[in-house]
């Protein structure tokens, strides 16, 4: 008897044996790290990857992921990359060192999902076999040396969603498939083409475009592309960035590009395109357009230069045209740069008495120009250097010498501190004034939406996305700065960014390969206005402990002795490491006591045992007031009847925003404790979520997740630099009502907010919006009660007639504020302005009969009125019968909801989309965020990957 379960145990365990000895991806490893220089010191520390590498993360003793980036590692790919067969990932981004062709062995790699080699040294032709990773989702092989031909066979990667082969030396024409040849026409699920800066030549195949693609970013700039732009192109309705700049384009512009109406950034300059002008009356959210340097037929002013409401920037130098400027062109709101210089542009220029107030420089040098308007006020940078007016009259106003070359210098300024001279050399003095060493590179942005260089407030939004994306990740990161930006001659911005570590003067390496993958993998998304980039990092130097060196040879004492002990040993060996296993995962899983987090419960005064909260915890004052900086002024985010909201920083990096009752307007305990109760039952993704709460020393503070954009109102107002176009402002409209809809009727007991305003719908990074502040809120306590009687509290302008009078609270005075809302979104006006109020003033401008109910003249402006307001009468329809004058006529949160939805389907968007867009503070976009909606990509910040930061 027990000889037979020896004998089953004996050969369970050969079968084991042989398996992982057929997988033996530590052998494969190893080999690679006797190739490598530099390999992480702990590499030298046992023989197992699978123990606890740097930088390996591994699953049932299988490898499946290599994530190395800036590591300083040298050497070369070799066959062992190829028997990694469970390899999910491998970024071996930011190694120069890496040189060598890449291998025809890693088409072996079938698991692979995510392939990034961002500037490596690696050279040579791509070989074939890449066209096995059927599995791949993200390829960058950007910025290497790789020659030769794209190989057809990556058509053969239905599941990829990045194709990045930018800034390589290939050669050849861009391969379409054709019988059973494969070609990049097959990969519908590719959102990104970038292929930049490569000798690509031959003409960009008709049957590379089609109507199933879903490509957003499409970079062919700088190659040695010949004939005409396909026409198939105007099919790609998912397009939002074009870069065909710097070829040998011919011919003209095929005329259904007019129909790509979500694209934001087109370059087609320096070409040789001919033929009419484009007309581009269509690419309504369009911000940067470069068409110049082409030999366009001479043509009088395109009738889209006043009607492109989004444009920040227009580029038609050397394009032929000819008459007199509209003075429309220059009161388009974002406009920043207008560059028409070396055309036969004439007349007297005019750029009207109100023009954009971003506008920077109007550059009209060598065009007939004899006269200007507004010759004694402006306050651009306009050059008419070459124009009659400055060579025919001996002018010498300031606009007919040439501007000195000014460029923008920025560095994220010091956050309310004093830099620190810091003795080390490497050493940085953060922008929190620490000295520490930082982990540097260069941010690459390939199609920024603007041209304005000088504007902090962009710089700011970039960092905080950076931040969040980091603080998502949970990487060591205490700040990150920003410094130097400049255009190259690609027209790429440039940024230098530092990234501080937080706790220590220096990252350890776990902390560098999470920032480096962040980076290089794309997992941190820049807000939209800054379109696609990539980073380029340095080395570390700065790392405790030597580098292995590489070329110790580890033993392979492990696999000697297994094979050389018998049988029996084993087995006994074996049954011994399951119960030791058995024991230590007990040891594991017994719980570790916690201080309890309600310890600080004031249970005196009445208020009854500690709160029943799930995930909310309680601060001691002691820690809050650390937290805020002693609730210092400059914490302070804002203040009202009930006190003063600060903000603060958890030792996790999370931010908070505290609401701390001032003396005199605490509740009673109980009161408090049944708020935070609560408080703490709501979870709703379009919810402010609280984080804890403190009663403690007399205090009472709430602690809730801090909101990155601010209240819809400071963006309505244009306070916050964040455009909210009609996709936009329906999003976040969808979003607040989602989360009343929430409070009503998925909250047990039911939750009327009682003061529902734009102020108190705040936008995340991503502008989801978030109704926050139930300070005021009641609860109905019993389900079966439909009013309760209360105090009015509430603010002017949004409060429900119906409550006011009678004082009897319904959810339908919530429904009645949100129509205010709604009205307030497409309005921009607060609810009562000069003594008139919104409701009465919209009902008296509309006439039904008319285009958008005749309401141009009430509607914001910034809305972007040119492009389609789809669905805008229906919205003011749902809107005014939220405000009826009796509760019973008004619709539920719920009507609401599903009537914004149908109105959004109306409009083409997608109701069920994450976001408005990654977060876009400053010259913002029409619609979605490039990023966003993309669940192909399966990955997200979060999950990636499971081992690379500390636990
Ligand atoms: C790797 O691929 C094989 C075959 O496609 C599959 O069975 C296996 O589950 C994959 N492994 C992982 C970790 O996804
Ligand atoms: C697009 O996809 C549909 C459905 O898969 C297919 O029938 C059609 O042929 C495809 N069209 C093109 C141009 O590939
Ligand atoms: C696209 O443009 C072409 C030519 O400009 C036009 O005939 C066609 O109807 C448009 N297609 C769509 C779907 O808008
Ligand atoms: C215009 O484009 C041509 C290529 O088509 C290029 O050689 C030339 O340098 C460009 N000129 C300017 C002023 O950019
Ligand atoms: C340009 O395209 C628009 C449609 O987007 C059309 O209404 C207009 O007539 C066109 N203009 C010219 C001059 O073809």
């Amino acid at each position: 008897m027990g000889t037979r379960i020896l004998q089953v145990l004996l050969i369970l365990f050969i079968q084991l044996w042989f398996s992982t000895a057929q997988n033996d991806d530590a052998t494969s490893l190893r080999a690679l790290k006797d190739v490598w220089e530099n390999t992480p010191p702990n590499w030298d520390d046992n023989s197992d990857p699978c123990s606890g590498w740097d930088g390996i993360t591994c699953k049932n003793s299988r490898v499946t992921s290599i994530t190395l980036a800036s590591m300083g590692l040298t050497g070369s790919l070799t066959g062992d990359i190829g028997q990694l067969s469970e390899l999910q990932i491998l970024d071996l981004s930011y190694n120069k060192g890496l040189t060598g062709s890449l291998i025809p062995a890693i088409g072996n790699l079938k698991n692979l999902t995510n392939l990034i080699l961002v500037n490596c040294g690696f050279s040579g032709p791509l070989p074939d076999t890449l066209g096995n990773l059927e599995n791949l989702i993200f390829m960058s092989l950007n910025s290497n040396g790789f020659i030769g031909r794209i190989p057809p066979s990556i058509g053969n990667m239905k599941n990829l969603y990045w194709l990045d082969l930018a800034d390589n030396r290939l050669t050849g024409g861009i391969p379409v498939s054709s019988g059973s040849t494969p070609g990049l026409d097959m990969l519908i699920h590719t959102k990104h083409f970038h292929f930049g800066g490569n000798m690509l030549s031959g003409t960009i195949p008709q049957r590379l475009f089609n109507s199933n693609m879903t490509l957003i970013h499409l970079l062919f700039e700088n190659n040695q592309l010949t004939g005409t732009i396909p026409s198939t192109l105007g099919l790609v309705k998912s397009l939002e960035v074009i870069r065909l700049d710097k070829n040998f384009l011919t011919g003209n512009v095929p005329s259904n590009i007019n129909n790509l109406t979500g694209v934001f950034e087109m370059f087609l300059a320096n070409n040789q395109l001919t033929g009419p002008v484009p007309n581009l009356t269509g690419l309504n959210v369009l911000n940067y357009l470069d068409l110049s340097n082409n030999t366009f037929d001479p043509s009088g002013v395109p009738s889209w230069f006043s009607t492109l409401q989004s444009l920040t920037t227009l580029k038609m130098y050397r394009t032929s045209l000819v008459g007199q400027l509209p003075a429309a062109l220059f009161s388009i709101p974002q406009l920043q740069n207008v560059d028409l210089s070396y055309n036969r542009l004439n007349g007297t220029l005019d750029i009207g008495s109100s023009h954009s107030n971003q506008l920077q420089q109007v550059n009209l040098q060598s065009n007939e120009i004899g006269d200007f308007r507004q010759r004694n006020q402006y306050n651009i940078e306009l050059i008419l250097v070459g124009n009659p007016i400055c060579t025919e009259t001996g002018t010498t106003d300031k606009f007919c010498s040439l501007p000195t070359n000014t460029t923008s210098t920025y560095l994220t300024p010091p956050n309310n501190c004093l830099p620190t001279p810091c003795s080390s050399s490497g050493q940085v003095s953060s922008p929190n004034c620490i000295c520490a060493y930082p982990y540097t590179g260069n941010l690459f942005l390939r199609a920024p939406s603007f041209s304005d260089l000088g504007n902090s407030s962009i710089y700011e939004s970039l960092r905080n996305a950076m931040m969040n994306s980091f603080r998502r990740s949970q990487l060591p990161v205490d700040t990150v700065s920003l410094s130097n930006p400049t255009k190259n001659l690609d027209d790429y911005l440039v940024i230098n960014l530092q990234v501080f570590p937080s706790g220590d003067e220096r990252f350890n390496r776990t902390g560098i390969l999470g920032i480096g993958f962040s980076l290089s993998n794309q997992t941190f998304k820049p807000p939209a206005a800054f379109g696609p980039y990539f980073f380029i990092g340095e080395n570390y130097d700065f790392l405790l402990g030597a580098s292995s060196g590489g070329g110790h040879k580890s033993s392979n004492t492990g696999i000697i002795v297994g094979s050389a002990v018998g049988g029996w040993v084993l087995v006994a060996l074996l049954v011994l490491t399951g119960i030791y296993a058995f024991r230590q995962k007990g040891r594991a899983e017994k719980p570790t006591h916690e201080s309890s987090p309600f310890a600080l419960w004031d249970t005196t005064g009445g208020s009854g045992a500690v709160p029943q909260l799930k995930g909310t915890k309680a601060f001691s004052f002691e820690e809050l007031n650390k937290y805020t900086n002693n609730f210092s002024e400059s914490n302070s985010i804002g203040t009202g009847g009930y006190g003063t909201v600060y903000r603060g920083s958890l030792p996790n990096g999370q931010l908070i925003a505290i609401k701390r009752a001032k003396q005199g307007s605490t509740q009673g305990g109980l009161e408090f404790k049944t708020e935070i109760e609560l408080l703490s039952r709501v979870h709703h993704k379009n919810l402010v979520s609280l984080v804890g709460f403190c009663f403690d020393q007399g205090e009472q503070m709430l602690v809730y997740e801090f909101i990155v954009n601010g209240t819809v109102k400071d963006s309505l107002s244009g306070r916050s630099g964040i455009r909210l176009d009609w996709t936009r402002r329906l999003r976040i409209a969808l979003g607040a009502a989602k989360g009343l809809q929430y409070l009503h009727d998925l909250a047990d007991p039911p939750i009327i907010h009682r003061d529902v305003k734009t102020n108190n719908i705040l936008l995340d990074e991503r502008l989801v919006a978030k109704v926050a502040d139930f300070g005021l809120s009641k609860s109905l306590g019993d389900a079966n009660r439909t009013h309760v009687t209360t105090q009015v509290k509430g603010t002017m302008g949004y409060m429900d007639p119906e409550y006011y009078m009678t004082q009897q609270l319904t959810e339908k005075s919530d429904v009645y504020s949100f129509g205010v809302v709604l009205l307030e979104l497409i309005t921009a006006r607060n609810p009562i302005e000069k003594g008139k109020y919104i409701v009465r003033e919209l009902k008296q401008a509309m006439d039904k009969s008319k285009e958008l109910y005749n309401l141009h003249e009430v509607l914001d402006p910034t809305i972007g009125l040119t492009t389609q307001l789809k669905g805008l009468e229906r919205f003011v329809d749902v809107a005014l019968r939220c405000v009826e004058e009796t509760g019973d006529r008004r619709p539920t949160m719920s009507d609401v909801v599903k009537e914004i939805e149908s109105i959004m389907e109306l409009a083409g968007l997608n109701p069920n989309a994450e976001s408005a867009s990654n977060s876009a503070d400053y010259p913002s976009k029409g619609s979605e965020h490039p990023y966003t909606n993309d669940n192909l990509f399966a990955y997200s910040g979060d999950q990636f990957p499971p081992r690379l930061v500390p636990k």
